[in-house]
């Protein structure tokens, strides 16, 4: 079996399995070992090497005369537009807008943020940054003012880098306005920003702090690339945590170089020159790793998408894209399909393409039911892989390694680990369990290359977060358990983490917002099951005493204020005012009851609970939103 090979000649040498990895990589001073181990339980990998990403994503392929070769191709069916870049126009366009970035002041350690839509000049200005050492932060652009603020606060930019607009379908996103917004509000202020001007609004900038992105760059010398050592950071990336403070992600450069060009033949089957297309988002942790970095690093070509599996112009948006640009490898998240399957259930609109060139469709995000991927197999007649990570590992723990070894597909299991990760399941105690036995899910120390090594100026909040609950382990916010072949399921988190259409979101953040609203006393935010979107957030406001204002005026204003303060990405819609929330008798509130009466589950009732009567009061206020559902 060569996955089980494989997975046993990582375990029998790690050192030696990363650093013969690390071969396919230029460096240009080769790291001494993998694994530095010194400062444990904090871990970094290639620490003393000297490399450069964009080097490695860009400007190697054009010296191995491969310039010519689609690098990038932005389909926006938004836009009605299809452009294509070579690798060559983008190691011109990159190295130029580094050189404008240098010629600004920007050196190897500075923090960039960039907010921007999925357009290649996304990509462009993160691969500009890893040219000259600078670090990135990508922000969504679902994202409100006050989420970009908390960022630019923490991570304190130089620059940022913005578009003057994305489009949603029906709507533009006003990225400027959000933008100044978010300046406003943040104590630390940015030298200067460039905003890439779209036709569809143009932005005012500011006097002496905004460029435009062509004027910018007009007459630079271009950037060459300036190595950085493997335990540099890369980049920055904001995820929800428990609380409304994100937790700032760190990815060193040689971990994440070696890790995602191991990733690319072994889990996702592809072969340098093939198209890879990830239907994500660069905000997120699929669109680092899978739409800009991982692809081009291994000489694919990538596609950005600016579009909705759905209504651009229709479910048969991800064939076309699929036959037009002849996708090998296809990764988007479970929920794209829900909403496709929901559009055109027979799947008539399949039939009209030719997906003759695609072979595997990987899914990952949130957890894939087995209706969608029966639906999808039947359908696309591919194999369909589902795979588990998370922003912290940056990629995937557990997959089914396509490229070394088809393995059974197990319907509702991410199937098996990959050679770096020793995954476990653990009790309270923190003892391994059984097979077959739910519990905490954890990953054995160290954890491999390409993974966090720590968070953004915060080394304490990292080891109280994920290291100090399991000693020796990583523990990864997830539950669930591991069959007898070794198969993981992820069952939930074990955190106040929800997942709404594959985008992680805090509920802590929204119970936050919640509680600034005058007339809530206090408030708890439950992700609830939907069909479409896996989970969806629903608000429980206890009003302040005399409080006489009509709930209804409260719910829709509490719901305005979420999209202000988060953003429409929360898709926070639902609340009901109720008048106490249920609670063990040392005043923590039963969250997942409350969730099990939503969803409709047979639950017993905690015996720790002050007075099981609330849970009446709550199973009324339910029934008034309809739900449960079914
Ligand atoms: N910028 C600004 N707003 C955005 C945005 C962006 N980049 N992305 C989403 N939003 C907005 C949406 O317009 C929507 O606003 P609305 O409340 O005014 O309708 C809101 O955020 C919620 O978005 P979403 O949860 O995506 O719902 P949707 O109804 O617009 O679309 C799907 C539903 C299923 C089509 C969509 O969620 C989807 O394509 N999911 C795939 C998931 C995915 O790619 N996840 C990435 C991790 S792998
Ligand atoms: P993010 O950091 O946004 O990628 O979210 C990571 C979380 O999403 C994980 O901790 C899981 O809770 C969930 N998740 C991601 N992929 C899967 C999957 N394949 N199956 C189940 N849950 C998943």
């Amino acid at each position: 079996m060569a996955y089980a090979d494989l997975y046993a000649r990582w375990k029998a040498d790690p050192e030696a399995f990363w650093m013969n990895e690390s071969r396919a990589i230029d460096w240009v001073r080769a790291p001494s070992r993998a694994l530095f181990a010194d400062r444990a339980p904090i871990y970094e990998w290639f620490a003393d090497g000297l490399v450069n990403t964009c080097w490695n994503a860009v400007d190697r392929h054009v010296a191995a005369g491969r310039g010519s070769q689609i690098a990038i191709i932005h389909d926006s069916p938004v836009t009605g537009t299809v452009h294509k870049i070579t690798y060559a126009e983008l190691q011109d366009r990159v190295a130029r807008l580094a050189g404008a970035l240098a010629a600004k002041g920007i050196a190897k350690g500075d923090r960039v943020i960039i907010y921007m839509p999925m357009i290649p000049e996304a990509l462009e200005a993160m691969l500009a940054c890893a040219r000259i050492g600078a670090i990135h932060s990508v922000v969504f652009g679902g994202f409100a003012a006050a989420e970009l603020a908390t960022r630019i606060d923490d991570a304190k930019p130089k620059a940022i880098l913005a578009a003057s607009c994305g489009i949603e379908p029906g709507r533009i996103v006003h990225y400027k306005p959000l933008l100044d917004g978010a300046i406003d509000l943040a104590a630390h202020k940015p030298d200067f920003c460039v905003i890439f001007q779209r036709e569809q609004e143009v932005a005012q900038l500011v006097e002496g702090r905004d460029y435009a992105w062509h004027a910018f760059q007009y007459g630079v010398e271009p950037a060459d690339c300036v190595p950085v050592e493997g335990n540099h950071p890369a980049y920055i990336l904001y995820t929800s945590g428990t609380t409304g403070q994100p937790k700032g992600v760190v990815r060193h450069t040689g971990g994440h170089l070696v890790a995602l060009n191991w990733s690319m033949r072994n889990i996702y089957g592809v072969d340098p020159g093939e198209v890879f297309w990830a239907a994500s988002d660069v905000g997120w942790v699929v669109g680092h790793s899978y739409i800009c970095y991982a692809p081009l690093i291994h000489g694919n070509t990538t596609i950005v998408f600016e579009g909705k599996p759905v209504g651009t112009p229709d479910a048969g948006t991800f064939w076309r894209v699929i036959q037009d640009h002849r996708v090998a490898s296809f990764f988007t998240a479970p929920t794209a399909f829900r909403a496709i399957k929901r559009d055109d259930p027979e799947g008539r609109l399949v039939g009209g393409y030719d997906l003759s060139s695609l072979r595997t469709l990987y899914l990952a995000g949130e957890r894939a039911d087995p209706d969608t991927i029966t639906w999808a197999q039947d359908k696309l007649g591919v194999p369909v892989i589902d795979h588990w990570w998370q922003t912290e590992t940056g990629w995937a723990i557990a997959a089914n390694p396509v490229g070394v070894e088809l393995l059974p597909v197990k319907l509702g299991s991410p199937s098996v680990p990959m050679p770096g990760y020793d995954v476990q399941v653990l009790d309270e105690g923190g003892h391994p369990v059984p097979p077959g036995t739910l519990g905490a899910i954890a990953v054995k120390l160290p954890l491999p290359p390409g993974t966090l090594p720590t968070l953004w100026n915060a080394e304490e909040r990292f080891l109280k977060s994920y290291l100090d609950h399991f000693p020796g382990y990583y523990e990864t916010g997830d539950a669930g358990y591991i069959d007898d072949d070794g198969y993981l399921y992820i069952m939930a988190r074990t955190d106040d983490v929800i997942n709404v259409a594959g985008h992680r979101l805090s509920t802590g953040a929204m119970e936050e917002v919640l509680a600034s609203h005058p007339d809530v006393a206090e408030c708890a935010v439950v992700g609830v099951a939907d069909a479409l979107k896996g989970q969806v957030p629903l608000g429980f406001l206890c009003l302040n005493k005399g409080c006489d204002r009509p709930h209804a005026d409260i719910v829709a204003e509490c719901v305005k204020l979420v999209r202000e303060r988060i953003g429409p990405v929360a898709d926070f819609k639902k609340a009901v005012v109720v008048d106490r929330l249920p609670k063990t008798r040392s005043g923590k509130i039963l969250r997942a009851t409350m969730v099990k009466i939503a969803d409709g589950e047979t639950f017993k009732v905690p015996a720790t609970i002050d007075d099981p009567a609330i849970l009446d009061e709550i199973r009324a206020a339910l029934a008034g939103l309809g739900l449960p559902a079914r």
